[in-house]
């Protein structure tokens, strides 16, 4: 297991690329499933996230390759394979997304159900309802989905829950939907860029879709789909996180490869509280040297402020003196960073769905746990604004939904570095209490040090004062 050792309060600069956006990316392989010949896809993250995926999509007949140029080639060579395994779908939601290309291609699919996840209940009743409506017979045996459909059939489908529409259902419904006999309408379907990435993918494929973008999709069911190439849109999220990362820093940084029509409501934000951004047609520079203000932020769906960046923000405005409320309208649960961020030095109270915060003029770093993948962005951002040394332990989450994020952010100057989580890597800085507490094992200094140079200095520094007390 790895862990992030970030030595905070480290001004960023410099010009940084988004890589292309996980939550499409994964729908995008998913949707392979429906096809006849190759699909090729570019710009796919390479993430944890889609090597789960891969190994996935394997099991169920597909050839899953990355050539030279970095394109995802996928090519469905066995028909009959239908089960979703739990190994495999346990470790990643999105795996979830093969039920409606599995059921409109090979009518049938047995699918394990997901399972439990960090950020709250996460249901799937909204997907089964839209397949069901569609003539799919649906039970669930033993942790799994079993669905079968000899032919789909169009129907009229609303697909809104107690927080608004689903994303993925939407994705697994509108599949189903453009392989079906005659027209679907669904209505309170998704709006965010993502299942519109999907919905133009599908129509590249043939499939005749309409709405995309707006609650009402209609579809127009096709016999078959052909394989297309498809390039993945950039990934809204980590474009985000790195302004964010400019945000907290105080600093000047351009992300290029962006479609800031996509973000509006994350840019009049950040704009809100204070953040400098000069929009261009794909680039967007971010200053973060203004005087910031505390506000309030509400997680909605699109085109609201996404929930996947309600962690990251809480951060930022943790470090904003006054007070800013920031609540989550669709997992009302995920605050499981507020009191990693307690520990740090932030003030958060959590209030039901809210997280009420009094922003401190500095965070301190310290030995923090990431519980999701969010939730490990916000602490690295804390990481980079905070005095002294943070350490981000279980950055495996991370890792399934950030690309390199690490080498991006030192790439912009930031001292982070990656490192295998064993107690010889913790800086000795953050150890002082169980120093005084009891005798610890020490570096041995005749260890050869590894790390970049201020890693190395950190860690002779603190051997040099050991030895001189
Ligand atoms: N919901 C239901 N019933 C359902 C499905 C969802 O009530 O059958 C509720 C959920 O409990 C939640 C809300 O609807 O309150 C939205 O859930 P949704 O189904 O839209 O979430 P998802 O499709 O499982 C995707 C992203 C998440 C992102 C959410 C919300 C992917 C692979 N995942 O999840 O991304 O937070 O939409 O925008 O696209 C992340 O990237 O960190 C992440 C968690």
């Amino acid at each position: 297991m790895d862990m992030f050792v970030i030595e905070g309060g480290v001004p960023l600069s410099g010009t940084v690329a988004v890589s292309g956006a996980k939550n499409s990316a994964l729908p995008l392989m998913a949707a392979a499933l429906a096809t006849e010949g190759k699909t090729v896809l570019r710009g796919v993250p390479r993430l944890v996230d889609v090597e789960t995926l891969s190994l996935l999509l394997q099991t169920l007949g597909v050839q899953v390759r990355r050539d030279d140029h970095d394109a995802l080639t996928l090519e469905v060579v066995d028909e009959r394979p239908h089960v979703a395994d739990y190994e495999l779908v346990r470790r990643m939601r999105a795996g979830f997304c093969v039920l409606g290309p599995l059921l409109a291609r090979r009518g049938r699919a047995c699918v394990s159900i997901p399972g439990g996840c960090n950020i709250g209940n996460r249901p799937i009743e909204l997907h089964l309802k839209g397949l069901r409506a569609l003539g799919a017979d649906i039970s669930i045996e033993r942790g799994y989905v079993i669905a079968r459909a000899e032919r789909l059939r169009g129907a009229h489908i609303d697909l809104r829950g107690p927080f608004g529409s689903t994303v993925t259902g939407t994705c697994n419904v509108m599949v189903a939907a453009a392989l079906a006999d005659g027209s679907t309408m669904i209505e309170s379907a998704a709006c965010e860029p993502e299942v519109v990435d999907l919905g133009n993918f599908l129509n590249a494929m043939g499939a005749r879709i309409t709405g995309l973008g707006t609650p009402i999709l209609r579809i127009d069911g096709v016999r078959c789909l052909a394989a297309a190439q498809h390039t993945v849109i950039p990934d809204r999220i980590e474009a985000a996180t790195i302004m964010i990362a400019a945000a907290i820093t105080r600093s000047r940084v351009r992300l290029t490869g962006v479609r800031p029509a996509q973000m509006t409501n994350v840019l009049d934000k950040l704009r809100q509280i204070g953040v400098a951004i000069d929009v261009k047609t794909d680039a967007i520079d971010v200053c973060g040297n203004e005087p910031f203000r505390p506000v309030d932020c509400v997680a909605l769906p699109y085109p609201g402020l996404p929930t996947d960046l309600q962690a990251q923000l809480t951060a930022l405005l943790a470090t904003v003196p006054g007070v800013s409320v920031v609540t989550d309208k669709i997992f009302p649960d995920r605050f499981m960073h507020a009191p990693e961020l307690v520990r740090m030095g932030a003030r958060i109270r959590r209030e039901g769905n809210s997280a009420v915060i009094d922003g401190v003029d500095r965070l301190s770093g310290a030995c923090v746990m990431a519980c999701d993948l969010r939730a490990s962005a916000a602490l690295v951002l804390a990481g980079l604004a905070a005095s002294g040394t943070t350490v981000v332990r279980r950055i495996y989450h991370l890792d399934r939904g950030y690309e390199r994020l690490e080498a991006k952010l030192a790439q912009l100057g930031a001292k982070i570095i990656r490192t295998s989580d064993e107690p010889a890597h913790f800086p000795e800085s953050l150890r002082l209490a169980e120093e005084r507490a009891q005798p610890i094992r020490t570096f041995d200094a005749r260890e050869p040090l590894s790390g970049p140079k201020w890693f190395q200095q950190l860690r002779s520094d603190t051997l040099k004062s050991r030895h001189d007390c």
